[in-house]
């Protein structure tokens, strides 16, 4: 889905960019030329990255290869 509108920047690219270390506005900004027009999408934009924060920090704390299914009860 297009987050900013005027940039044509997606939340993919938001989800990718704070992969690679973004963390603010201002990077996406500088990144990905985001909220840099009308300004409209910064509080989605801040929405968005939030959550890929989450899903990162979640990530990182699950060991990879862990299955629920497999953990002792
Ligand atoms: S929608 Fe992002 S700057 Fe306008």
């Amino acid at each position: 889905m297009f987050v900013c509108i005027c940039n044509q920047v997606t939340d993919k690219q938001i989800c990718r960019a704070v992969n690679e270390g973004a963390s603010s506005i201002e990077d996406l900004s500088n990144e990905l030329n985001l909220g840099t027009c009308c300004g409209k999408c910064k509080s989605c934009a801040k929405k968005v990255m939030r959550e890929a924060i989450q899903q990162n920090a979640y990530s990182e704390a699950i060991p990879a290869g862990f299955s629920p299914a497999l953990a002792p009860a």
